[in-house]
């Protein structure tokens, strides 16, 4: 069995470390996990009015999201909660009422800062919007990835051993959690 799973990152600049993450993700996950980055950084604002003839980024982004199992979330912190960018694509995959991409697909999050307190207001904010949208966000193990420029080497690898095991952990319950929880269709 292989599960898709859309992997929607926080932050749109080019050197960004949630990036990295993403990137370098693939390789701790076990191959039960085919997962996909998906570019939410030219999402138009949300905006009500505009849902009588949707943005094409949104149309495209909605059906998108449709063709997946499950979501992860890799995010930063900004001032002690979720980047615009990624509840900006929050808010556009939930509507229109009662047609929301995310209803229950297994979902996971990730956040990274280089700071010592691991984007933990982010990841906890997140969850309180995944609770509203009947996304069930796996417990644990709680991934709080911080001083995150210190397990990286010059080449974008990412070097840091017990960093690498605690990935990997991850990853495998979240293939579990993924399994346990996806919808019957
Ligand atoms: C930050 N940063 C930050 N860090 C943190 O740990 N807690 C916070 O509340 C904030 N607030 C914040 C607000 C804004 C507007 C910016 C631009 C930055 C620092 C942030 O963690 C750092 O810039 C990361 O490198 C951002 O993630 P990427 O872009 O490297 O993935």
């Amino acid at each position: 069995k292989k599960f898709k799973i859309a992997v929607l990152v926080g932050s749109l600049r080019k050197e960004s470390w949630n990036k990295k993450m993403a990137d370098v993700l693939p390789e701790f996950a076990p191959d039960t996990l085919v997962l996909e980055t998906i570019n939410i950084g030219k999402l138009p604002f949300y905006n009500e009015d505009l849902e009588t003839s949707p943005p094409q980024e949104w149309t495209m982004f909605r059906k998108h999201l449709a063709s997946f199992d499950g979501v992860l979330f890799i995010t930063p912190e900004y001032n002690r909660s979720v980047p615009a960018v990624l509840k900006n694509a929050i808010d556009v995959g939930s509507r229109p009422y009662g047609k929301s991409c995310w209803e229950g697909k297994p979902g996971a999050i990730i956040s990274v800062s280089p700071g010592r307190l691991s984007a933990f207001g982010a990841n906890h904010h997140l969850r309180q919007s995944l609770v509203f949208l009947n996304i069930p966000a796996m417990a644990q193990p709680e991934a709080y990835i911080g001083n995150v420029a210190s397990l990286f080497d010059v080449n974008n690898n990412l070097t840091n051993e017990s960093t690498q095991r605690f990935l990997k952990g991850f990853m495998k319950a979240f293939a579990v959690w993924v399994d346990r929880n996806i919808p019957e269709k």
